[in-house]
């Protein structure tokens, strides 16, 4: 297969840990003969000191032009300025409205060898591999009116949450898409006990779910959730919530596994294609890290990039349709955990902790076979 793959970098560790993923994917496409072409521009900071904009329009033609974005991370002090016209994040927040990335993937997984770096009891992290799907594009961020505004009585603000029964569905259903291939279970969050939009998006889980008989549908309540992820994680397999519950959830659910530094995500316009077949036509799906640039590291070979090398992993089964060498990529970031190589965020004591580059060869290695 050959394949386009936009990968920007961005700021601070970005660029280091997307220059790992091109060493795994190399070592995949050398492997099973796929072509993999990469293209790059400057987003975020970087673009901002060399255009005025963090997502310049060079760069928007190179993704749309692309199979799917591989994507580091934007930020840091040097455009820390609160008065800024222009901020790094605001390349990520154009890129996922100009591709319509509607729905937010973060799997949470606890690997075994990491239950020490874990806030969470060692008992209370078996078999915890849940992904939750957040709706990104609608919701509370979006919604109008949106306004602060003074009156004799004071200061008020206003936010609006609303939904369209597209928006729900769409996102819905991409959740009952995944759980089909995985444990068959979905949990739909809303507050249905007080929200309007709540009420709407519980009535059409029901209605997706009944298209998905073998998949279980369980209703909850958005704080019972809270409370569920860092009591019983192991209860999940895939969880659906609007863009705000999922937000704060998602990050909740970040610190289980007891690093950023090995979470991946995915952001998707459409519903991942078949096994075996690739995405054709429509918008790139964007894959990157959950964790930002991480200044405090950056330019010093200390970033773990194995969010970055399973976010690829990710790219690889959700854009291209090659589940086994996702699969292989992913059981590659198992074994070298196995083997007691850490770097030094997820280092407990005792190993010698290894470089960005030292990880990402060590990976491309073993997927090289
Ligand atoms: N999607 C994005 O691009 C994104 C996301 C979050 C934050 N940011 C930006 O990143 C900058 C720094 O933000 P922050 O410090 O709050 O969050 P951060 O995720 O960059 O870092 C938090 C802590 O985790 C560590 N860390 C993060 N990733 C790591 C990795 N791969 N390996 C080892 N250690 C790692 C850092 O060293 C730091 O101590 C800010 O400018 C913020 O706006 C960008």
């Amino acid at each position: 297969m050959d394949a386009r793959i936009a990968v920007l970098g961005g700021d601070g560790i970005g660029p280091e840990v997307t220059a790992e993923s091109v060493k795994v994917l190399d070592a995949i496409g050398r492997r099973f003969g796929h072509d993999f072409t990469y293209v790059t521009g400057p987003v975020g900071g970087a673009a901002i000191d060399a255009t005025g904009s963090a997502l310049p329009a060079d760069t928007m033609n190179i993704v749309l032009g692309s199979d799917a974005v591989l994507f580091g991370a934007v930020g840091g002090p040097k455009w820390d300025d609160p008065l800024a016209k222009v901020r790094p994040e605001d390349g990520i927040l154009a890129l996922r409205k100009g591709l319509g990335l509607f729905a937010n993937l973060r799997p949470a997984k606890v690997y075994e060898q990491l239950i020490d770096a874990s806030p969470l009891r060692p008992e209370l992290l078996k078999d915890v591999d849940f992904i939750i799907v957040r709706e990104l594009t609608g919701g509370l961020y979006f919604g109008k009116p949106k306004r602060r505004w003074e009156n004799s009585r004071g200061r008020r603000a206003v936010d609006t949450l609303a939904y369209s029964e597209k928006e729900i569905e769409r996102v819905v259903r991409m959740a009952f898409e995944l759980a089909k291939d995985r444990k068959k279970r979905v949990h739909s969050l809303d507050k249905m006990n007080v929200m309007e939009s709540s009420r709407l998006w519980r009535e059409i889980a029901t209605e997706v779910g009944i298209e998905y008989p073998d998949v279980e549908l369980i209703h909850m309540l958005a704080d019972n959730a809270a409370m569920q992820i860092i009591t019983n994680p192991s209860s999940f397999d895939v969880i659906v919530a609007e863009n705000t519950f999922g937000d704060i959830l998602s990050d909740e659910a970040a610190v289980i596994g007891g690093s950023l530094g090995m979470l991946p995500s995915a952001s998707l316009s459409s519903l991942p294609p078949k096994n075996g077949r690739r995405r054709r036509g429509g918008k790139p799906a964007l894959y990157e890290p959950i964790h930002g640039s991480a200044p405090d590291i950056a330019g010093k070979s200390l970033a773990n990039p194995m969010a970055s090398i399973l976010s690829a992993a990710m790219l690889l089964r959700l854009s291209l349709g090659l589940s086994a060498e996702a699969e292989i990529v992913e059981n590659a970031v198992d074994s070298v955990l196995a083997e007691g190589y850490r770097t030094h965020d997820i280092a407990t004591g005792g190993e010698r902790p290894l470089t960005t580059g030292q990880v990402g060869d060590m990976i491309a290695g073993l997927v090289a076979g």
